[in-house]
């Protein structure tokens, strides 16, 4: 019942009408609003900071960041701008070169996104890495990027330090809270505090095609890929941050996604700041208390979060939600799997109002379907494609868009955007395989109803999606295969009520070992330390063989389809490639 009713939403928002946005939309309006022309040199960093300084806001709260100690901070787009300079600077002093990867390997922490700005000032390309992730993790995409440099704090030097020998090209770790360490060689100290402020700073002249990012995230095959972005993207960033999330100047917006994650940058750091939108950061983990009583303390009127996210407040019921006053809020959105039609019904009796899908990739850069404030919200929807994006659902076999609405395809994307990756990091060839007839493929299926509506069904691969993670199957069972009980795995994705999947890993034993739950846990707490708590498998079975090609290749479909319900499909051609 709840999901055939259409929210009507009437009010004023920055989008106006989407159907009138449609017509003769083009990019130019945003860089025009920016004040960029084709052309001209454009840098990121300066468009969050000095762009902002210039137009008269130097003063307004830029950052407004609590710790999970307590402690408070707040910055001004002035000290943005001054502080990312010193750290552009520091980062030069120490030898960095434009397109140089500099990794963040930090919590969420002011240095995090102060840095994140300096190192675009200074030419470099940042490389934003999940603190929670383990050696493994973070040495396969350290030295698949050739990593230059990282940030880090003391908290985390250990895993660094433990990898780094194996890192030839890392030349130096720049430890942010270094005060009482003993340092070692190749490590220096940058205290923020303790920096100089720089009012000049001369600014590496990118273009809108220079490399800016690189954000690591995971097939099905091979280990993870590099998405590169450039400064261009900035453009859509800056635009569908306006239009989706409907910033405003008196906004007070809150992300609560980490930067080792494409929301964290795309839409935790450059979409408000590009705005010049004071933003809101908590460097803690999720409690339902804890992230109400922080949207009534800081006033947050936009907040941009997850269905994971969403499902565990829902645990903890409106009456929670009814404690705190949360009158600030206005407009909320989601993003990272499937936004069940509950989800969006209980957000309006808890908040008052819907939490709007918003669906993209790390590839795109930017929200490319969504639910548009001001239209009506049909709940379990993804929403329509952004004005200037042309999505369809696209037949698999012919790769043409289905004629009639409600059939599953492919959702292909008409290559072109700014902030579209403009490749995969050493890996054209990997690159090269997602565009076919003129498409971009993301990998999803969906269908699009005769409103123009996309309905999300599921992944077209063997990825598992974990509380809106993407975790490779085989990078999980590559840290499996390091175990000396593993003789061969296989991971593939469990269902899960709150995190939608978990990862569940099927392993047969060395001849010697004996499965049992100590062996579990053991093999758990491995991967966990290797890679990362959300890569640990939270079952596993222990199996005497697993499904297998003729050529040897592991079936993880089938396994798969046991898990879910599903049925196996045509198991004749198991044993062929
Ligand atoms: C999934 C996240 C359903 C999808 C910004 C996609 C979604 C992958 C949605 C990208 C949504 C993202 N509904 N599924 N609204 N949003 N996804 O690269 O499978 O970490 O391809 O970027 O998450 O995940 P990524």
């Amino acid at each position: 019942m709840y999901a055939t009713e259409i929210l009507e939403e009437k009010r004023l928002c920055n989008i106006g009408s989407y159907e009138e946005r449609l017509g003769g939309f083009n990019w130019a309006i945003a860089e025009k609003e920016m004040g960029w022309g084709r052309g001209d040199p454009l840098n990121i960093g300066w468009h969050l900071t000095d762009r902002i300084c210039r137009l008269g806001l130097a003063r307004k709260p830029a950052l407004l960041w609590e710790g999970s100690d307590g402690r408070e901070r707040t910055y001004t787009f002035g000290d943005l701008r001054l502080l990312s300079n010193a750290v552009a600077a520091a980062l030069s002093r120490l030898g960095l070169q434009p397109s140089e990867r500099v990794c963040l390997f930090l919590d969420r922490v002011p240095e995090l996104y102060i840095a994140f700005v300096g190192i675009l000032k200074m030419g470099g390309i940042v490389q934003p890495l999940f603190s929670a992730f383990g050696e493994e993790s973070l040495l396969t995409r350290l030295l698949d990027a050739g990593t230059a440099a990282v940030l880090t704090q003391k908290k985390h030097l250990g895993k660094l330090r433990r990898i780094r020998a194996r890192l030839p090209a890392l030349r130096t770790i720049v430890v942010v809270d270094a005060e009482g360490l003993a340092l070692k060689d190749g490590e220096v100290a940058l205290d923020l505090d303790s920096e100089p402020r720089l009012e000049r700073f001369p600014l590496f002249p990118a273009t809108a095609e220079t490399p800016s990012i690189l954000h690591y995230t995971s097939g099905t095959t091979g280990q993870p890929k590099g998405a590169q972005h450039v400064h261009h993207s900035l453009v859509s960033q800056y635009l569908t941050a306006k239009w989706v999330l409907d910033l405003r100047s008196d906004d007070v917006y809150w992300c609560n996604a980490d930067p080792g994650w494409v929301t964290g940058t795309s839409y935790g750091i450059i979409g408000p700041w590009s705005n010049g939108v004071t933003q809101a950061v908590l460097d803690s983990g999720f409690g339902a208390d804890r992230w109400y009583g922080f949207i009534e303390r800081r006033r947050i009127s936009v907040w941009y979060s997850a269905p994971t996210a969403i499902r565990l407040l829902m645990r903890e019921g409106t009456q929670t939600a009814k404690r705190h006053d949360l009158s600030s809020l206005r407009h909320l959105a989601s993003v990272g799997e499937p936004l069940n039609p509950e989800a969006v019904h209980w957000s309006r009796e808890a908040f008052g109002l819907p939490f709007h899908d918003t669906y993209w990739q790390t590839e795109t850069g930017c929200i490319v379907i969504s639910n548009y404030p001001g239209m009506p919200v049909k709940p379990g929807s993804m929403g329509k494609p952004f004005p200037g994006i042309a999505a369809a659902v696209l037949d698999p076999t012919t790769l043409e868009p289905h004629r009639e609405p409600g059939r599953v395809g492919v959702i292909g994307l008409r290559p072109g955007w700014p902030s579209m990756i403009r490749g995969y990091w050493n890996n054209p060839d990997g690159y090269a395989k997602k565009f076919a007839n003129g498409w971009y493929l993301t990998g999803d299926r969906a269908t699009v109803d005769a409103d123009g509506y996309f309905w999300f069904v599921g992944r077209d691969d063997d990825v598992i999606n974990t509380g809106g993670h993407l975790v490779g199957p085989f990078e999980v069972e590559s840290a499996l295969l390091e175990h000396p009980a593993v003789a061969e795995s296989a991971a593939v994705a469990k269902p899960h009520p709150v995190n939608m999947e978990v990862v569940k890993a099927f392993i047969a034993l060395k001849p010697g070992f004996t499965p049992g739950p100590d062996l579990e846990i053991e093999i758990m707490n491995f991967v966990r330390k290797r890679l990362s708590p959300i890569a640990m498998p939270q079952e596993i079975a222990f199996v005497a063989s697993l499904p297998r090609t003729r050529s040897g290749k592991i079936v993880r479909r089938v396994l798969r389809a046991a898990e879910w319900g599903e049925p196996v499909g045509d198991l004749s051609t198991l044993m062929e490639d």
